[in-house]
């Protein structure tokens, strides 16, 4: 129903973000897009990068009179820093990022070819799409947030806070666990019928998707490798003529489908690629050992992470509420959606 396509390099002139399948009749409020590309951009951790940037969404197309009219939405974020044409060559590949296998790949000699594609910086057109999925789900009451659960294996603030200080004095960067949460998601959204319909799939495809993040749990997650069925399925009871969970290890689905609870989603994000200090690598040019290449870097982003796992949980969810209420107009979609909450209450 939904597709998106973003395009952009780190230090082009910006980022481009097409989102086509939204339907008409939906208020878009520009300042909404650019609250959301604000608190991508914060978080403790952040290089020098996040000071020159202070991200903008302009609507190139898709609205009239401020309201989405079915067609194609197009986003541009313009880069502050778009110096492309004149920066200097990277040729010491940084272990953990795109530059070697990219390089490789595509037949190039400077890894900047890659890596200003494979930055993350494209993440800021991933969440002005996330932007506007989230005012079409507000219309159905779904809202969604996320929060930061431990950082370099600390849970508490303080103790994460002073991770993220040990990997700044120390020149290191440093990882972390995010959780994102959606709420009010009706029963019934994703289909056990093949694998590429399972609500959970295309979760966890979409979360796979950002830059960075290497593992994906849905509600209890890896904790079901332990415990016995009895201890973490969730009974359901009847209380005052309503089905009830009193428990929520299956984070929100069960069989591919949203059974009605919030969904609750884990994710791993890998500590960031580039090194004050720098790893061993090797000088492509030279054909010898040398040191990683240093650039302008963050040095923790798992809570901007959060904010694009809150994007990409918005696009996949928006989608699928699409999918099954209908995709056209709003007030369709709404009528549609309220014949079914009726039938199954
Ligand atoms: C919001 C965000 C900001 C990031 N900022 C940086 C950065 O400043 N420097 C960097 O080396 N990696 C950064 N990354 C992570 C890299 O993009 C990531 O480590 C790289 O793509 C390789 O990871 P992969 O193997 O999962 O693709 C960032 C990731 C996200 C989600």
């Amino acid at each position: 129903m939904l597709r998106s396509l973003t395009a952009g390099e780190s230090h082009g002139k910006g980022l481009v973000a097409i989102l086509e399948g939204m339907p008409s009749g939906i208020t878009v409020n520009p300042a909404a897009i650019n609250q959301e590309l604000k608190r991508r951009q914060s978080g403790f951790g952040r290089g020098a990068r996040m000071k020159i940037e202070c991200d903008k969404a302009e609507i190139l197309c898709g609205l009239k009179g401020g309201k989405t009219i079915g067609s194609p939405i197009a986003l541009l974020i313009k880069n502050k820093d778009a110096s492309i044409e004149k920066l200097h060559k990277v040729l010491c590949p940084r272990p953990g990022h795109a530059d070697l296998a990219g390089l490789l790949k595509y037949g190039f000699s400077d890894c900047r070819d890659v890596l200003e594609r494979a930055s993350a910086r494209s993440t800021a057109a991933t969440v002005g799409i996330g932007a506007i999925c989230k005012i079409l789900l507000k219309e159905f009451s779904i809202n969604i947030t996320s929060r930061v659960l431990s950082i370099g294996g600390e849970y508490a603030k303080a103790g994460m806070l002073s991770k993220i200080k040990e990997a700044v004095n120390n020149k290191d960067t440093v990882g972390g666990m995010l959780e994102v949460k959606a709420k009010g998601v009706p029963i019934g959204l994703g289909s056990y019928v093949q694998a590429d319909r399972r609500l959970d799939s295309r979760i966890a495809a979409n979360l796979m998707g950002i830059p960075g993040i290497k593992a994906i749990e849905i509600g209890l997650g890896l904790g079901y490798a332990v415990s016995f069925g009895s201890e973490v399925h969730d009974a359901i009871f009847m209380k005052s003529g309503k089905i009830i969970r009193r428990t929520n290890n299956a984070g929100g689905i069960e069989g591919g489908i949203s059974n009605g609870e919030d969904l609750i989603i884990r994710a791993c994000m890998k500590p960031i690629s580039t090194l004050m200090n720098p790893l061993p690598s090797i000088n492509l040019s030279s054909k010898r050992s040398a040191k990683a290449q240093v650039e302008r870097s963050d040095t923790c982003v798992v809570e901007a992470a959060g904010v694009v796992a809150e994007s990409t949980l918005a696009f996949v969810l928006a989608d699928c509420l699409l999918e099954k209420f209908g995709s056209d107009s709003l007030s369709d979609i709404k009528g549609s959606f309220r014949a079914y909450l009726k039938r199954i209450s």
